[in-house]
């Protein structure tokens, strides 16, 4: 079973291009620099439209190199910053950022599939990419670890469950190990019979019971895609088959991995639910610093309950582990139609149930192909992101 790294650590400044750096995963990145500043220092952030936070973020961090969504915003971050940073914008900013000769260290925290061809450069350039932009994983496969190996590049995981799975894994020998188990919180929905379910609204599917995110990925939560888009991302990362990957439903988040053995037995990885723990692993890997969460409080009385997941309920995942065993670019195509139709059910257009059907839809009619190059599966995503807008349209 290959593992995601080879780095034999160091304690050298680390230096970070941050792309999605306004976001939920990019600003607990800035809380986690803030906080080792001695080891961790911005060169180049990047965001999209929210250009008075990256303008505050530039005046605390004064990165060299600046990219936003668009040249109006690019000329309004010049006319307003206080020192001249390099600015970028658009698809070839977050190419700037991520290949800043300056830069060693990449945190892919851009949201959706536009994150793979950034990270897919940095890592052919031989950066360490912290990727918590999961989409670029499912889409790119096999490729993310072809780029890094063409490029010596290092793959770390943010995800909090294939972080605690990467330390689970560290050193481990492949062969003694049977199956990995991620678990899901079971999201907003974990309780709520089919009928309800299915006529859930905008408000009460981004009401996330213990994590607090950005909205695409607590809409994949109440619907548990972003389960299954996390069990392709294990298997990707960690070359494990299908059958090798399963999910538990864990209300109480604090298990976020486990590894069984084939004696029978299983190690599992506990911390206290805040994305700013695998986000310093990542960055300091293979350093275990101080910080940034409390030791677990083990004398607190507490339970944990352990369930399996209802397909029937929460079909996406069920559609996700059909994507893996399919291979190829079935994920590509899955993950395509998901995006389309969670952005669909977020403006309004569809319900919360039409994102399986539109899930489902999509992946049964447009066949996969074997995963070729990057310009092959960004291919089959733009197919497949038609298919799934002409069913929306059909709906809305
Ligand atoms: N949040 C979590 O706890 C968590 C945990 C594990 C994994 N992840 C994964 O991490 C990724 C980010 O999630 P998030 O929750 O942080 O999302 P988020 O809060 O929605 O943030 C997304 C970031 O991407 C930027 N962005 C969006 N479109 C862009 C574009 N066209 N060009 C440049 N930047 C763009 C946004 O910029 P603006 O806001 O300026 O538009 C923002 O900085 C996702 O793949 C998610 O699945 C998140």
């Amino acid at each position: 079973m290959p593992t995601c790294t080879s780095s034999t650590g160091s304690t050298e400044l680390r230096s970070l291009a941050i792309l999605g750096s306004t976001g939920s995963i990019g600003t607990s990145t800035l809380d986690v620099v803030q906080a080792h500043g001695s080891r961790l220092t911005v060169v180049a952030l990047a965001a999209g439209r929210n250009r008075e936070l990256l303008r505050a973020q530039c005046e605390a961090f004064r990165p060299r190199c600046v990219s936003v969504g668009s040249k109006e915003d690019a000329d309004w971050l010049r006319a307003t910053l206080s020192y001249r940073p390099e600015l970028h914008w658009g698809a070839e900013g977050l190419l700037a950022c991520a290949l800043h000769a300056d830069v060693d260290t990449v945190v892919a925290a851009i949201v959706g599939s536009l994150g793979l061809i950034s990270t897919e450069a940095a890592l052919r350039a031989g950066r360490r990419v912290c990727v918590a932009n999961k989409e670029s994983l499912v889409v790119g496969g096999a490729l993310m670890h072809e780029a890094a190996l063409a490029g010596g590049g290092e793959l770390l995981p943010v995800d909090s469950e294939h972080a605690a799975l990467h330390q689970l894994l560290d050193g481990r020998d492949p062969a003694s190990i049977r199956e990995v188990r991620i678990t899901a919180s079971g999201g907003p929905f974990r309780d709520w019979p089919l009928a309800r379910i299915q006529a859930a609204t905008i408000q009460e599917a981004l009401n996330h019971p213990t994590w607090k995110m950005g909205p695409k990925i607590t809409i994949d939560s109440a619907t548990l895609m972003n389960k299954g888009l996390e069990v392709i991302e294990a298997s990707v990362l960690f070359g494990l088959s299908a059958d090798q990957v399963a999910v538990t439903v864990h209300p109480q988040s604090q298990v976020h991995a486990m590894v069984g053995f084939h004696d029978g037995s299983y190690q599992l990885q506990v911390c206290a639910n805040d994305m700013k723990l695998p986000i310093q692993y990542c960055l300091l890997y293979p350093e275990k610093q101080p910080g940034p969460v409390a030791p677990y409080p083990w004398d607190e009385a507490r339970a944990w309950t352990f369930e399996a997941p209802d397909l029937d309920r929460f079909p996406c995942l069920g559609l996700a582990f059909q994507a893996l065993r399919e291979g190829g670019t079935a994920p590509a195509l899955l993950n395509a139609a998901n995006e389309v139709a969670v952005a669909a059910f977020l403006q309004g257009r569809i319900g919360f149930w039409d994102i399986q059907a539109c899930n489902q839809e999509t992946l049964s009619r447009i066949p996969a192909r074997p995963l070729g190059s990057l310009p092959e599966v960004l291919d089959a995503d733009r197919t497949a992101r038609r298919h799934a807008e002409g069913w929306v349209q059909t709906r809305a």
